[in-house]
């Protein structure tokens, strides 16, 4: 449950007289917010806002920085208590169930009903979408999160061949390309990228079972139990085969350290190919993608969305529901997909000029739907609620910044955190 509870029913209240007042143009005005700045994501997002511009309407930007969204949800949840929320707000997993049941979302199901939303999406990704069994949200891509990104120029000159498909395999790579001079793994020290390496760890280690246990059942024994030690004593030796400038960098700034020949391998999601993408680097060549180190039978997915806020003023209206309506239309599920690393949420759209990791990554989702192994990202706010999910966050990062703090102490403290926010 988001906090300012009362705060924010009060300024829900408040909210038609606000948005009835401050429209003053002609065909609409969206407002919409989102954190994507760096150079692939705004480039995606600038494809959006060109698709309503032609319609006519008016696209007000309020870009948050701050990978993963955090700083982006802090301004959103100010905004929205003083009464001023945007007309649509980048919100992901039961966040979007959070702020519906507050009373702040509008209902989308003329819009959905028109355009067969419930035909065209897979079923986990419409539920998503809703609350109350209406829709409020529309969904923009899915991105798998379970990446590694490599460089083939710095493997090759390291003697390392293939991408890595298990930790034994990924530390003896390391150590071969520590040797030759490079670094073996380019990493933000920032908590969510932090938790982005730390669940995909916990994957391998642990399998799709022990996954869904830890992060979506939140079940004390898997939080606490042997192989969530296991899965952090790995996780934490990966802090042996990062550079002592990771503190504090941007994500996209270590998948230019991969792009440019001073590391070998990010973990990260595929929006990480955007920024290949934008550089001009091509799949395959200038650029390897493989699942995580032994988690090639899973997916863990984290699905862009947009939550559509209740606004009172007749062409505002029409503007955001064009704005839902464009985001589920073939050309920009194309364009936007094409420049974001992701892959449409529709499986109908024409995959042909998709690149490989694109292709891999629609062909695992489907599969492990059927074979039950597609996961909801813990670090993406894909699987539990935003408190649980900060305070993985704040047990995961100290853990993995503090020398002297044991596997077993982490396992323990993972165990209270999660109790006390759940
Ligand atoms: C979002 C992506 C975004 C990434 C880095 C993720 O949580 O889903 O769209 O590119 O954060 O900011």
């Amino acid at each position: 449950m988001i906090r300012l509870k009362p705060l924010m029913l009060a300024a829900a209240v408040g909210l038609s007289a606000f948005s009835a007042a401050a429209s003053s143009y002609a065909a609409g005005q969206v407002e919409v917010l989102h954190w994507w700045t760096s150079g692939g994501e705004a480039k995606s997002v600038a494809e959006l806002k060109k698709l309503l511009e032609k319609e006519g309407y008016t696209w007000k930007d309020f870009a948050v920085a701050g990978g993963g969204g955090d700083s982006a949800m802090t301004v959103l949840k100010s905004r929205a208590v003083s009464g001023n929320p945007p007309t649509a707000a980048q919100i992901k997993g039961p966040e979007i169930q959070e702020w519906a049941e507050l009373g702040f979302l509008t209902n989308l199901d003329d819009v959905a009903d028109k355009n067969n939303w419930d035909k065209l999406l897979p079923k986990v990704v419409a539920d998503g979408m809703k609350y109350e069994g209406h829709y409020v949200a529309v969904p923009v891509n899915v991105h798998r999160v379970n990446w590694m990104w490599g460089n083939p120029e710095v493997m090759k000159k390291a003697g390392v061949e293939t991408m890595p498909t298990n930790w034994d395999e990924f530390f003896a790579d390391a150590d071969k390309i520590k040797a030759a001079g490079f670094i073996p793994l380019a990493h933000g020290g920032q908590d969510w990228q932090d938790a982005t390496t730390f669940e995909a760890v916990a994957l391998s280690v642990g399998g799709p079972e022990f996954f869904r246990k830890a992060f979506v059942d939140l079940d004390d024994d898997a939080l606490g139990g042997e192989t969530m030690v296991k899965t952090l004593k790995t996780f934490k030796r990966l802090r042996d085969y990062i550079d002592p400038d990771a503190a504090g960098r941007d994500w996209n700034l270590a998948t230019a350290m991969v792009i440019n020949g001073k590391a070998a391998f990010q973990i990260m999601g595929d929006w990480a190919k955007g920024e290949f993408l934008n550089a001009g680097k091509v799949a395959g060549k200038d650029f390897l993608c493989a699942a995580v180190p032994g988690t090639a039978n899973a997916y863990t997915y984290n699905i862009d969305s947009f939550a559509m806020f209740k606004v009172k003023n007749k062409d505002d209206k029409a503007a955001q529901d064009a704005l839902a309506r464009i985001i589920m239309e073939p050309t920009f599920q194309k364009v936007f997909n094409l420049n974001k690393g992701s892959i449409p949420v529709r499986p109908d759209i024409d995959m042909a000029d998709f690149d490989a990791c694109a292709h891999k990554s629609m062909e695992d989702f489907q599969a492990d739907a059927k074979a039950g192994t597609l996961l909801p990202s813990m670090a993406h706010g894909m699987a539990a609620s935003s408190y649980v999910k900060g305070a993985i966050y704040d047990v995961v990062t100290n853990f993995f910044n503090d020398a002297d703090m044991t596997a077993e102490e982490a396992a323990e403290r993972l165990v209270k955190a999660v109790d006390a926010a759940g």
